[in-house]
């Protein structure tokens, strides 16, 4: 999650939301072209308009699933109510966050939208934090401590 949200601080900075307005293929293609254009390539990763925005789909795709398996062992699992709760809820988020971008996108980055797209990245972060805390191990209270 944490590169999801450094890739899209590259999109937001590179400007790369401006083009390839459509989801899920880029000009056509699922990766698109020029994907690999800039030498080294590691350069891509920061400069390549269209490197830098597939980066970001595949990025937050691979967390949106990711998540929605931890929501899916979640429900087999006996959780805590908190816990429970907390996974209902970044999934959640998690799939706002997905639709925010791709509107974000589509719409060609309208101010509002973007900003509740970032607003969002910031919720889905607190979501995965609170889900984590849910999970802490309490120290049995045997006087040692
Ligand atoms: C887990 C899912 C996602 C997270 C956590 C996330 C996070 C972020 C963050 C932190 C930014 C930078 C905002 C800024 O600095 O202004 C951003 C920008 C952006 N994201 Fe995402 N994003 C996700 C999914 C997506 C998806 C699926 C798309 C579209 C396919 C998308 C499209 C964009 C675009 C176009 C921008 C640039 C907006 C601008 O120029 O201000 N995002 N994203």
């Amino acid at each position: 999650m944490a590169l999801t949200i450094l890739a899209g601080g590259f999109v937001a900075g590179t400007r790369a939301g401006l083009t390839y307005n459509s989801f899920p293929l880029m000009d056509g293609r699922l990766v698109p072209a020029g994907y690999a254009q800039l030498r080294p390539f590691v350069l891509n990763w920061f400069e390549n308009i269209a490197a830098v925005q597939f980066d970001h789909r595949l990025l937050a795709v691979a967390t949106a699933v990711v998540i929605m398996l931890v929501w899916a062992a979640g429900r087999r699992a006996v959780l805590p109510r908190p816990a429970r709760v907390a996974v209902h809820g970044l999934v959640a988020i998690a799939l706002l966050q997905v639709a925010l971008g791709v509107t974000t996108l589509v719409f060609v980055v309208p101010l509002p939208l973007a900003a509740t797209h970032q607003a969002g990245a910031v919720l889905l972060l607190t979501a995965a934090i609170v889900f984590r805390h849910t999970l802490r191990r309490v120290a049995p209270m045997d006087g040692k401590a």
